[in-house]
């Protein structure tokens, strides 16, 4: 088992630029004879001007844009606008959205160029896995904090006959630029307010609840975050509109996995993989899959996680008069409570999976290749069932 840092090769090549009118300055970044295809969702960007604003910052460079990429982004719309990009020739994206649509775009960047059955950028049972030599430019204009999409280089698409949500990563899909203008998140309701930081909250705990190697700058910088994102949570409301606490939520959530924290250190990541099987089968939003799953992945695999385990609750949750077992449990308690108190789940009841459900989701797992998750590959399939049921 690792004991120091490991060796490591970090490599973050995405332009931020943060800030009150932030769009405008895109213009700098983009080449002035691009032609350039404007990527979105639903709706909201169009319907609260941020699309506008977009357009007027392209000035005299041709454009179009593509619509209509739901969340959990499904590979057939996008291979919709792949095939709008190879016949139009556009040569370089803007994504106006959150992770869905920046994931969604980083598909439609590597596949328009790539060399055969684009579902071959896929592993995981879906595809050969090859990898993407190649990606056309693209920039982002985050609506939504949450998955740090904008500032790193992986994406998660949803196939939705064979119920599978599957990701894959690149260095040629890092954003060239994203633009974080905290007042774009004004018109976020609730729920995705809470999402975003939850799924942040869930992001640094992947990297950091595994166990000690003295990466002490690594850990330092996780536990602030959780402890800043516990403090903005009763702030962060639909009707605050406090610039200051929308600037922090914004930069903490990009931090969260723009990967900073990830150098050397052990990773774990199987609750992500948990929670988009259940995504997969039942649509629940991705953050609220998580919290059931990371409370159970805390109790089920506490033996080898525990040093970090108490760490987390003297550093986080400041409990340090209590005897090692308790700092664990009130810990997970502490945390159970956090989770309630800004309406997110804490069981699987309460997100629509069933006992009788979780035959299924661990066959899922088993068909993408998730038989040995965790820090150290070892949540086979009976330690991630049981982690499900943990979770009921
Ligand atoms: O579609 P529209 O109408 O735009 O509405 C969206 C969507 O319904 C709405 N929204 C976004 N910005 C808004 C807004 N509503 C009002 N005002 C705004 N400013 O929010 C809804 C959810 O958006 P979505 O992009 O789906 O949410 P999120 O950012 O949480 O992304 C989730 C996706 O990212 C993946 C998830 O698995 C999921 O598919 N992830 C990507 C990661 C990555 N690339 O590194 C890591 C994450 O762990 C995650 O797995
Ligand atoms: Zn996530």
């Amino acid at each position: 088992m690792q004991t120091e840092i490991a060796n490591f090769n970090f490599y973050n090549p995405t332009r931020i630029l943060f800030g009150k009118n932030q769009i405008e300055a895109m213009d700098a970044y983009i080449p002035q004879n691009a032609k350039v295809l404007i990527t979105y969702g639903g709706g909201s960007a169009k319907r609260f001007g941020t699309i506008d604003r977009v357009v007027e910052a392209l000035g005299n460079r041709k454009w179009d844009t593509f619509s209509g990429i739901e969340a959990n982004p499904h590979f057939e719309t996008l291979m919709q606008a792949v095939e709008k990009v190879k016949e139009e020739n556009f040569d370089f994206i803007i994504a106006v959205g959150g992770g869905s649509v920046i994931d969604g775009t980083k598909f439609i960047a590597a596949a328009s160029v790539f060399p055969g059955d684009p579902i071959d950028i896929f592993g995981q049972g879906i595809g050969a896995g090859k990898p993407i030599e190649e990606a056309l430019p693209f920039g982002t204009v985050l609506t939504l904090p949450a998955t740090s999409s904008e500032m790193n280089s992986g994406a998660v698409i949803t196939f939705e006959e064979l119920k599978a949500k599957v990701s894959f990563s690149s260095e040629k899909t890092f954003p060239k630029f994203s633009v974080l203008e905290p007042e774009i998140t004004y018109t976020l309701p609730d729920r995705q307010l809470r999402n975003g930081l939850t799924d942040t909250f869930i992001h640094l705990l992947e990297d950091y609840l595994t166990y000690p190697v003295d990466a002490r700058l690594q850990d330092a910088w996780s536990e602030a975050s959780l402890r800043e994102i516990i403090k903005l949570a009763p702030e962060l409301n639909a009707d605050n509109y406090d610039y200051s606490v929308r600037a922090n939520y914004m930069w903490i959530c990009t931090n969260g996995l723009n990967n900073i924290l990830r150098p050397g250190v052990p990773t774990d990541w199987a609750t992500h993989e948990l929670g988009h099987e259940i995504t997969a089968f039942n649509n629940t939003d991705h953050a609220r899959t998580l919290t059931p799953v990371m409370l159970a992945t805390m109790k089920v695999r506490k033996e080898e996680k525990y040093e970090k385990l108490i760490q987390y609750a003297e550093n986080v949750w400041g409990i340090t008069e209590a005897n090692d077992e308790e700092k664990i449990t009130l810990a997970i308690d502490k945390t159970a409570e956090f989770f309630q108190s800004i309406e997110m789940p804490t069981t699987l009841e309460e997100i629509g999976v069933k006992e009788a459900d979780i035959d299924y989701l661990v066959t899922q797992l088993e068909k993408h290749d998730d038989t040995a998750l965790g820090e150290n590959n070892q949540q086979t399939l009976d330690i991630s069932r049981k982690i499900y049921e943990t979770a009921l």
